[in-house]
């Protein structure tokens, strides 16, 4: 996820970050088997690629690599220490009925951003990079982020809840960024 404000223009990152529309970001990613040092290296990298994005969050998928690995960091920077996490198959075990609406980015959708509404509360497991299960309850933005980043995994984005018409806009905007981009790689 993008922070909810400001975001920086192309910078150059660790990991090539895909941009919708790409089929690539509409597969469901693959379980991993168990923590290996392969991982361990794409944990660190895609944590260095969000923090350089900058983002709160990232998914596997979202570099290309279609496995159930997301990186996340919601503290807010200037009054908490950072709390670089990765979890690997991250699964929401209970979410509460109460909602909540943030603005979501996305670093796959650079610079646009929309109200999503999702439970306000969720109970996550997941394993950590020494293989180890975690469990762990999260609200605020750490709630909205971490269900985000596990849509990813399922090949699912933020603009799946937009109406219709609001979807196709941003993902026009998308395809020119795209030309844009190509022309100015060329
Ligand atoms: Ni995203």
């Amino acid at each position: 996820m993008h922070p909810p404000l400001g975001f920086a223009k192309s910078v150059p990152m660790k990991l090539p970050i895909l941009i919708h529309p790409d089929p690539r970001l509409k597969k469901v990613a693959a379980e991993i088997v168990d923590s290996s040092d392969e991982l361990r290296q794409l944990g660190k990298d895609m944590l260095e690629t969000m923090y350089m994005a900058p983002g709160i969050g990232l998914a596997g998928p979202q570099v290309a690599v279609s496995k159930r690995i997301i990186a996340l960091d919601c503290q807010k920077a200037d009054e908490e220490p950072a709390r670089p996490l990765i979890m690997l198959n991250p699964k929401v075990l209970s979410s509460s009925e109460e909602l909540n609406t943030y603005e979501e980015g996305c670093l796959s959708i650079p610079d646009q951003y929309a109200d999503v509404t999702r439970p306000a509360e969720v109970d996550v497991e997941w394993m950590d990079l020494d293989g180890t299960l975690q469990r762990e309850g999260f609200d605020g933005l750490w709630a909205t982020c971490v269900q985000h980043e596990i849509d990813h995994l399922e090949g699912k984005l933020f603009l799946d809840y937009l109406k219709p018409l609001k979807r196709q806009m941003i993902t026009r905007k998308m395809i020119k960024l795209k030309k844009e981009r190509a022309r100015d790689e060329a």
